[in-house]
This record gives C-alpha cells, structure tokens and sequence, in this order.
C-alpha cells in the first residue's frame, strides 16, 4: 500500500482552490493509500500570525478536513507542531539543503518581496516541509501546482541524504491534478486563487454561504467574445470558472463545452454559482457541527500519537546515520 503524506497551512480559511487543487485528492486517497494529513502551524509562523487567529485557523483547519471528508478511522489527521520530530528532522535537512537551492525558491521570492521582515523561517521552509514528507517514508505527496518546485527540492534533499549516509529516506512522487492544480483568481485570471488576497472577490471561501458565492461568481471577470469555450490562452478567465464548473458537477471540460454552446456567459455563471453552492453546501453544514464539538480535540490527539509513533522510527535511523551519539 503507497504511503501518502500531505499538508495544509492554518493561515486563513481555505479557498475553493485547495479543495479542488489539494484536499479532494486527500479525500479519494484514503481509498487506496495509508494516508497521513497535517495542519502545518509551524510553516504558518514563516509569516507574523496571531496567537488567537492562529490557534482558531489550526482548529478550523481541523475541522475543515474532517468536514470534506477525511476518515480519522482510516487516516492520521495530526498537527505539526504536536510532533517535535518535524522541528528535529527540519533542522538536520538545513544542514543537508544548501543555501543557493533555497533562493532559487520562487514561493520564497514571492513571500519575501516587498515586506519589511523576512524571517530566516521563511526562508528555510522547504527544509521543513522536506521533513514533514520524509519523516513518514511518502510515496506520494497530493499538492497543488504551486508546490512542485518544493517536492523536487524534497526529492534532491532525500537523494543527497541516501547518497551521504546510505539508504534512509523514501524518494516521494509529487502527484498534482490534471484539472484544477491551479485555479485562478476570480478577478484577475493571470494569478493563482489565494486566501491572502487583499481582495475578497478574488476568492471563494470554502465557509462562504450561498449569497456570497452567487455575488462573486456575478462579478468575476470574463474574457471579450461570449462564448463558453475552453482555451486557456485566449479565454482565461472563463476556462477557470469552467475547471471550477467542471471539478464541482463531476463533468469533463468537453461536457461543460457542449452544455453551454450558444448559451453566453450570463446563463453559464448563475448555473456555476448553483454547483459550487450544492458542492459546499454539505461541507460547511458538517464543518458547523465538528467545529462547535470537542471531538476535533480528541482526533487530533489521537493522530498526534500515531504520527508520533511513525516518526520516531525514521528520526532514530537518521540521528544513528549521521553520528548523533544516541
Ligand atoms: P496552502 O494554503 O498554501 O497551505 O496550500 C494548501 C494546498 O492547496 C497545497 O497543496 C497547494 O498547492 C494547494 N493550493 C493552494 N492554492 C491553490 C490554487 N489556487 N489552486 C490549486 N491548488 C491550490
Ligand atoms: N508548503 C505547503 C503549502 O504551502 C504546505 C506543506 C507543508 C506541505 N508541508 C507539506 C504540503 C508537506 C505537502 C507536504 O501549500
């Protein structure tokens, strides 16, 4: 059986683009893979958090997991910070990353520029999230497009380990959708959907209620022409809302097409609107329930001392390898 790992920062509520680009991978996983799932705290505090927001976001992050459909029965659901071997392991593999492979980050160039501070966390980052995966042995890592230079940079850190000091470390395969690893901003089709955009409107959140999500989908920009037609080069911004379309409803690009032809836009939205409402509807009426409960305290205790015991087998054989006295 593969083993998987993923993670998800607590630094804001999710958008329409992590479920379809990350956590509805996570979900159908769970079918067929020994799934391991993290909210990453420690790798949100790379950016000032604070202490209250961090701790709701961590707990809602939770809660969101276990709403869109993560089983706690057949995969570990754990947070980050609940398991010091990640601090441990991250700081081994700084030592092992070297410091012209973390610049070339594009993630860390875009978070770095035009900001006051930068912390050296931030800059260290893929070191972590390095650990996160190897510490578990992944095969497989379900991301967003967005991640793929950090999964190579994960797989040269484990190839240059295993080179070093003798097989230790799974190499893991990056896994990102065909459809939906990038889903763009609403309103400006050349950029990725983010939770940090300063424009609300960009984004659909995974907790927004149906009036809101009918409102930015109304006012989401369209390409010139009025033809619902999938081309990414001409028709951005409409072959986004078509990904959404398609992702939500379970239909082909080719379906959608020929659903909409000769239909024009106006038609199209309102008819989008109403599937990613049905797709949400469900998730956010569970994560309502789970959030006022203290069950997500328990299963995340429970997934703490599962990650716990899997990750010290791996740490032990790493501090032996390099010649920590044990
Ligand atoms: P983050 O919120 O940065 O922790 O991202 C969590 C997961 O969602 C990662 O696997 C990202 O690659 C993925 N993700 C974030 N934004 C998008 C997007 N706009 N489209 C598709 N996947 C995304
Ligand atoms: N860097 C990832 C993001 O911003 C989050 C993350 C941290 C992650 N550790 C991970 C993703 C390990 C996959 C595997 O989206």
């Amino acid at each position: 059986m593969k083993r998987v790992f993923s993670g998800i920062q607590p630094s804001g509520t999710l958008t329409i683009g992590n479920y379809l680009g990350a956590m509805r991978q996570f979900v159908d996983l769970q079918e067929e893979a020994d799934c391991l799932f993290c909210v990453v705290d420690m790798h949100a505090i790379t950016v000032p958090q604070e202490p209250a927001d961090l701790r709701r976001n961590t707990r809602s992050l939770a809660a969101l997991y276990l709403a869109a459909g993560i089983d706690p029965e057949r995969s570990v659901l754990f947070v980050q910070s609940h398991v010091p071997a990640h601090a441990e392991l991250g700081w081994i593999l700084q030592c092992v990353v070297h410091f012209g492979e973390l610049g070339r980050m594009t993630q860390f160039k875009d978070k770095s520029t035009k900001k006051n501070v930068v912390t050296a966390g931030l800059f260290t980052y893929p070191a972590l999230m390095a650990a996160d995966i190897l510490l578990y042995q992944a095969d497989l890592v379900p991301v967003g497009d967005d991640q793929k230079q950090h999964l190579e940079l994960t797989r040269d850190i484990a190839e240059r380990f295993n080179a070093r000091f003798g097989h230790t470390f799974t190499v893991p395969e990056v896994m990102i959708p065909k459809v939906g690893g990038r889903i763009m901003s609403l309103e400006d089709p050349t950029k990725k959907m983010s939770k940090s955009d300063e424009s609300a409107g960009a984004y659909i959140s995974m907790l927004d209620d149906a009036d809101t999500i009918r409102r930015k989908i109304a006012r989401a920009v369209t390409d010139s022409g009025r033809e619902v037609r999938y081309d990414t080069a001409e028709k951005p911004a409409i072959s986004n809302l078509m990904t959404i379309y398609a992702l939500c409803a379970g239909k082909s690009l080719a379906d959608v097409e020929a659903m909409y032809e000769g239909k024009g836009y106006g038609v199209f939205k309102k008819d989008l609107a109403e599937v990613v409402v049905a797709t949400l509807e469900p998730i956010q009426a569970r994560y309502r329930e789970l959030v006022e409960s203290d069950e997500i305290e328990h299963i995340l205790r429970e997934g703490a001392r599962k990650a716990r015991e899997r990750a010290a087998a791996t740490l032990d054989q790493v501090k032996e390898r390099i010649g920590f006295l044990l």
